[in-house]
């Protein structure tokens, strides 16, 4: 009966029926951030349905892991949804070992668990790298968190991020609040963010994963050290760090 419905839950009706459910249930049952979740859990089944435990071989030797709307030319640009190639980040990846040279992951890191489910996946990313492989991770900072809040309640990081060139210049809903709530929003992001890190825990997570040489970067070096990589101008309050594959 469980390998039946893993079978049709794989498949287009079964996804189908489980959306259907998810629709008609949402108002009176689930908390809408229930239903957000169950939805994102229905595009990690449609990612491994689409890969369907095939294993891709790469086009290029840079992979670029939870790539949102950015798709860089010369890499292989992986999501959930939305992407050139589908994944399941909570799922083995699709690719051979030592497949790639560069991985990059900008504010991935943040969306896992850290114990249940982000050390397979920096496992994995070990994996389909070669030795001396560099792995490139950005993330909301835990140290700028607790630094900001304690110098001033968050008020001149959020003042900086106002700033014209910076991620977050925009934002206006937070000016009706006290600036601590900018802290709420690094460290949960409406429920989507698990872990905040500072360098010692980021490193400390890559070192179980079989990656060493951990040395942190402001965020402009990923665009230095790849020219064709887009920048996210999301420095302020966020850490960047650079792995070597050992
Ligand atoms: C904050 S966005 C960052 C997007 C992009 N890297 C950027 O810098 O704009 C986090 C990304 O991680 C992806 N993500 C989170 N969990 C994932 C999972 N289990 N499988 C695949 N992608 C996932 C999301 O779909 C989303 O695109």
């Amino acid at each position: 009966m469980r390998r039946f419905f893993q079978w049709l839950f794989m498949t287009w009706p079964g996804r189908g029926l489980l959306a259907l459910a998810l629709t008609l249930t949402q108002y009176r049952v689930f908390a809408s951030r229930t239903v957000r979740m169950m939805r994102f859990d229905l595009f990690r089944l449609r990612a491994r349905a689409a890969t369907g435990g095939r294993v891709l071989i790469p086009a290029h030797s840079k992979l670029h892991l939870g790539c949102g709307s950015k798709n860089p030319a010369g890499w292989v640009n992986a999501d959930v949804v939305d992407a050139p190639v589908l994944v399941d980040l909570l799922a083995p990846l699709p690719w051979p070992d030592a497949s790639f040279q560069a991985v990059v992951s900008e504010h991935v890191v943040e969306h896992l668990e850290l114990r249940s489910e982000l050390l397979s996946l920096l496992r994995e990313i070990r994996r389909v790298c070669r030795e001396g492989a560099e792995v490139w991770l950005s993330c909301p900072s835990l140290a700028a968190a607790c630094r900001a809040y304690d110098e001033d309640r968050a008020a001149a990081l959020l003042a900086q991020r106002k700033a014209k060139s910076d991620r977050w210049s925009s934002i206006s809903w937070i000016d009706e609040m006290p600036t601590q709530q900018w802290i709420n929003e690094m460290f949960h992001q409406a429920g989507d963010h698990r872990n905040l890190f500072d360098f010692d825990l980021l490193a400390w997570a890559l070192g179980k994963a079989g990656f060493g040489q951990v040395v942190e970067h402001p965020e402009s070096a990923i665009g230095e050290r790849f020219e064709d990589f887009p920048a996210r101008r999301d420095q302020l309050g966020c850490i960047t760090v650079c792995a070597i594959a050992v």
